[in-house]
């Protein structure tokens, strides 16, 4: 695990817009999984301004999403197929992108047809990841085990109230999603964590140097070989107050 420390917001999205063009330019074929939420908007932001200056071309690329609303139909305000087209897809070349289908109700098929749609890709090449404040990682939430493959979740209350912000009322949001599993995620080659913001210190704090444990599922990332984190002073705040030479280190 590699932390970058970065000044602010903006240069956090400028550093992984980077090292996500990085591994295009390296392996034009990429497959990237990608995340929704805030914390990566700034990155396809920057991502969008280095396809427009002709620096990255997109049209071999793959994208396989982390996560979908169980339920919520692809044009729907809030799912995230709207979300990545509304943030990325529509400014850029990519021809091949994938999410899990909200829409399936039968949700052990859409989870066998979404493992599948990743095998047959030849895996996650790089997988970009946000955190909750609970630290979950796509939508697996602390829970006793690690989950494994894609499945289907029950949101807990506090993400619940987080996405809250994102639709008219609690209410609307669902409580179920379609997510990549532990395991999935792990079976990327690389990893690129985005953490912004003072309210994800702690998270982040436990994530790097506390156990590895399911209440905490973003701490499995200590077994993943090839991880990096990349976060704001913020974001930062309690390792630097504590043990700031972890920072830039392979730990
Ligand atoms: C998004 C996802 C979530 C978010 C996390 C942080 O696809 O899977 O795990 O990355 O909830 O969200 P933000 O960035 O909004 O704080």
């Amino acid at each position: 695990m590699k932390i970058i420390l970065t000044k602010n917001y903006e240069q956090l999205s400028q550093v992984a817009a980077q090292i996500i063009i990085s591994q295009v330019s390296e392996k034009n074929d990429s497959v990237l999984g990608l995340a929704t939420g805030s914390t990566p908007i700034g990155t396809y932001k920057e991502i969008i301004k280095l396809y427009n200056d002709k620096q990255v071309d997109f049209s071999n690329v793959k994208s396989v999403n982390l996560d979908e609303y169980y339920g919520l139909e692809k044009g729907h305000e809030q799912s995230y197929f709207t979300f990545m087209n509304e943030n990325l897809f529509k400014f850029i070349n990519i021809n091949e992108t994938y999410l899990p289908d909200g829409t399936n109700p039968n949700s052990f098929e859409e989870c066998e047809n979404y493992e599948k749609t990743i095998k047959n890709l030849g895996g996650i090449d790089l997988q970009l990841l946000g955190i909750g404040h609970n630290g979950h990682i796509g939508f697996n939430e602390p829970d006793t085990i690690f989950s494994t493959k894609t499945h289907c979740v029950r949101l807990k209350p506090s993400t619940i109230e987080a996405n809250a912000r994102f639709f008219e009322t609690i209410d609307d949001v669902p409580k179920t999603a379609y997510t990549m599993g532990i395991g999935t995620i792990m079976s990327a080659k690389k990893i690129l964590l985005l953490v912004s913001g003072e309210d994800k210190s702690d998270i982040l704090y436990k994530t790097v140097t506390g156990q590895v444990r399911p209440q905490t599922p973003s701490s499995i990332l200590h077994f993943h070989q090839n991880v990096i984190i990349v976060a704001d002073e913020l974001a930062l705040k309690k390792i630097l107050d504590i043990c700031p030479e972890i920072i830039d280190k392979n730990i």
